[in-house]
């Protein structure tokens, strides 16, 4: 197999493979672009109107900027320039997806969506359709205040017109045995055979169990996908955006791409993805997965998976003998 040459295996059928080229220029022809590059280099090279959904979680390379806030201004002007560039990218019936934590200095707390959302609407005019927030069950405990356990994502669209499939992302409905009790759907039954619209708080990666029973929640040491990367998404966030807000052989892009979990997501459902990661490091560890996953032995927390739920016979649950 040559460098770049990829087996592919379509996730619904593993007998089917077809190889594909992980391109690292952009070219409108390729299905894999991935660029060791700055996105400022390449996105000037994206057509307008060309990118169907834009999903990233940008660095939060602001250091010392709520010490001044001129700092904090400076990066948010940067970012403002690669929005510009990004709505200009972006479909009409598009969506760009922005996911950012908390950013906390000396204890004080500055949720970094309240700064990008004016960005977003007043100055480039796109809607906001849901700030969704992902949380996990697990992390460090703070003593001062609450733990923080969640990060959100501004979906927000062009237009009006933009896709949104519901149904592939539909979750077990918690009671779908539930019917109408009055009303002309009387003892009718009441949810979708489908599954539930899964809302706006996902708890979609929280808790994985080992041996000795430890809760996993968002990618970090002990989750099956952890790389050294330091903020990785896992697939299954982006996977279920990828599914909601495009069709097959539309394109993706993530200008802060990371290790690769944003394109690993579009491939999986037949997406084309474009990709930019600027540290050598990063790109080496995220061509490695795509590879991995061509060949079929990235492991990835399947998308959908429960969340644990303890029985209560598990050592880990019961009060210890010394706090009794
Ligand atoms: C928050 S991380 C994104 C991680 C990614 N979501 C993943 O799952 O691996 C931001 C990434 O953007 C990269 N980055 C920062 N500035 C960049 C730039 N100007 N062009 C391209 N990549 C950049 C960083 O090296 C880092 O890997």
């Amino acid at each position: 197999m040559e460098k770049n040459q990829l087996q592919l295996f379509a996730d619904s059928n593993l007998s089917e493979t077809k190889n594909i080229n992980i391109c690292e220029k952009y070219d409108q022809n390729e299905r894999v672009i991935f660029c060791n590059d700055d996105v400022f280099n390449v996105i000037k090279e994206i057509p307008d109107r060309s990118v169907k959904l834009i999903i990233t979680s940008p660095p939060y390379n602001i250091g010392k900027e709520y010490e001044n806030s001129t700092n904090l201004t400076d990066y948010l002007n940067l970012q403002e320039k690669l929005i510009e560039e990004l709505v200009r990218i972006l479909q009409e019936d598009g969506s760009l997806c922005w996911q950012v934590g908390n950013y906390v200095k000396k204890g004080e707390l500055f949720p970094l969506d309240l700064y990008f959302y004016p960005i977003f609407k007043d100055k480039f005019n796109l809607k906001l359709r849901n700030r969704i927030i992902w949380y996990f069950g697990h992390g460090l405990h703070t003593s001062k205040r609450f733990s923080g356990r969640y990060e959100t994502v501004l979906w927000f669209t062009k237009s009006d017109n933009y896709t949104f499939n519901l149904d592939p992302v539909r979750i077990p409905a918690k009671y779908p045995g539930k019917r109408h009790y009055k009303g002309a759907k009387k003892g009718q039954i009441s949810g979708n055979p489908q599954g539930k619209n899964p809302a706006d708080i996902w708890e979609i990666m929280a808790q994985e169990w080992e041996t000795g029973l430890m809760d996993i929640p968002n990618v970090k040491s002990n989750h099956c996908e952890k790389t050294d990367h330091p903020c990785q998404f896992p697939i299954e966030l982006i996977e279920r955006f990828v599914l909601a807000l495009t069709d097959e052989n539309e394109i993706i892009f993530d200008p802060f791409a990371g290790v690769a979990s944003s394109l690993i997501a579009g491939i999986k459902h037949n997406r084309k993805v474009i990709g930019t990661e600027k540290e050598e490091k990063y790109y080496l560890i995220a061509k490695q997965r795509i590879l991995d996953y061509s060949q079929g032995i990235l492991k990835i927390r399947p998308l959908g998976k429960q969340v644990y739920q303890p029985t209560g016979k598990e050592k880990i649950v019961q009060i210890p003998e010394e706090w009794k």
